[in-house]
């Protein structure tokens, strides 16, 4: 089985963190062709720093990171510094890294690192918010049909919003580059909310984790143990879903999930509901529709993929 050549477009994030460990531990499987970085959780300037951190743990400097987008698109920025810690990384002592960021926007280098490749080998994982993507396909069109498709970690239908009512946090800190993107007709598998909530780290899963001992391992669960106290104390008693290290996972294990055809819009507008993700499923031809929504998660599986390829 040949690698999947991949770019991951993140904002770390404690999550993001955790899904950068797993994508770094499975060479074999995805060929990093370089991290992408983007204002969310925490401040364009840290969410870049972050990534150099998690990449110089993981021992893959050869890998560039290209920091992006400061603000949305169109809205202003506001970070989830509250679910991440004001460094962005929990409770880890952040660190100056080695190597620096690559030269060059982070949405140029997609546009060049996509276009310097075959038609449809690409994949983007893309796990905050998507400015840095809808800004390569303003910049270079042809890089929509170029890619392969984009997994995103974003949305929700049935579980409801995480930031609001109504909204998950990816899709609501830039909902019109949500909209470029799935407006594309890129390719695009959506882990939403009605995904992520299935796979939570309960404190069984967080035993596994730590009684592995090893470096990497070690780290995902202080990410993760800041995770629960987080979600303890702000959300409720319920163990923390595990956000964007299921774009990896679907990319590692895609018989691990189940997604059905979808049309999928973005409230742009409306101060109430900005960052909606209508998520319709009557009447989508499945041949027509260019966006799979996950139903159905196996997080037994999830996670023991990811004890896998922690184990090292
Ligand atoms: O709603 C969860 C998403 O928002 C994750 O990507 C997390 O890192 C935050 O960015
Ligand atoms: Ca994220």
């Amino acid at each position: 089985m040949t690698a999947i050549p991949l770019i991951v477009d993140c904002d770390p994030g404690v999550d993001d963190a955790v899904a950068l460990l797993l994508a770094f531990a499975a060479p074999e499987r995805l060929e990093l062709l370089a991290v992408t970085t983007v204002g969310g959780n925490v401040p364009a300037r840290l969410t870049a720093r972050n990534a150099r951190i998690i990449r110089q743990i993981a021992g893959r400097q050869a890998v560039p990171v290209y920091a992006g987008a400061e603000q949305p698109l169109v809205r202003a920025a506001e970070a989830a510094s509250h679910f991440h810690g004001e460094s962005g990384l929990g409770w880890m002592e952040p660190f100056e890294p080695d190597v620096p960021t690559a030269a060059g926007h982070a949405a140029l280098a997609i546009v060049e690192t996509v276009m310097a490749r075959p038609a449809g080998t690409v994949t983007v994982a893309a796990m905050g918010p998507m400015t840095n993507l809808a800004l390569a396909m303003r910049l270079e069109p042809a890089v929509v049909d170029r890619l392969a498709q984009v997994v995103v970690m974003g949305g929700a239908r049935r579980e409801g919003g995480n930031i609001t009512a109504s909204a998950e946090y990816n899709i609501f800190a830039d909902p019109h580059s949500a909209q470029i993107v799935f407006s594309s007709g890129l390719p695009a598998v959506v882990l939403g909310l009605d995904a992520t909530h299935q796979v939570r780290t309960t404190p069984e899963r967080l035993a596994a984790i730590k009684a592995l001992d090893r470096p990497a391992a070690r780290i995902v669960a202080q990410l993760l143990e800041f995770s629960q106290d987080v979600e303890r104390r702000l959300v409720g008693p319920e163990p923390p879903p595990l956000h964007d290290p299921c774009t990896i996972a679907w990319l590692l294990a895609p018989e691990l999930f189940t997604a059905v055809p979808v049309g999928l819009s973005v409230e742009t507008s409306s101060p109430l509901t900005l960052g909606h993700t209508a998520v319709e499923f009557r009447g989508t031809d499945p041949g027509g529709s260019a966006i799979r929504w996950v139903t159905k998660v196996d997080a037994d599986g999830v996670y023991a993929l990811l004890l896998e390829h922690l184990r090292g």
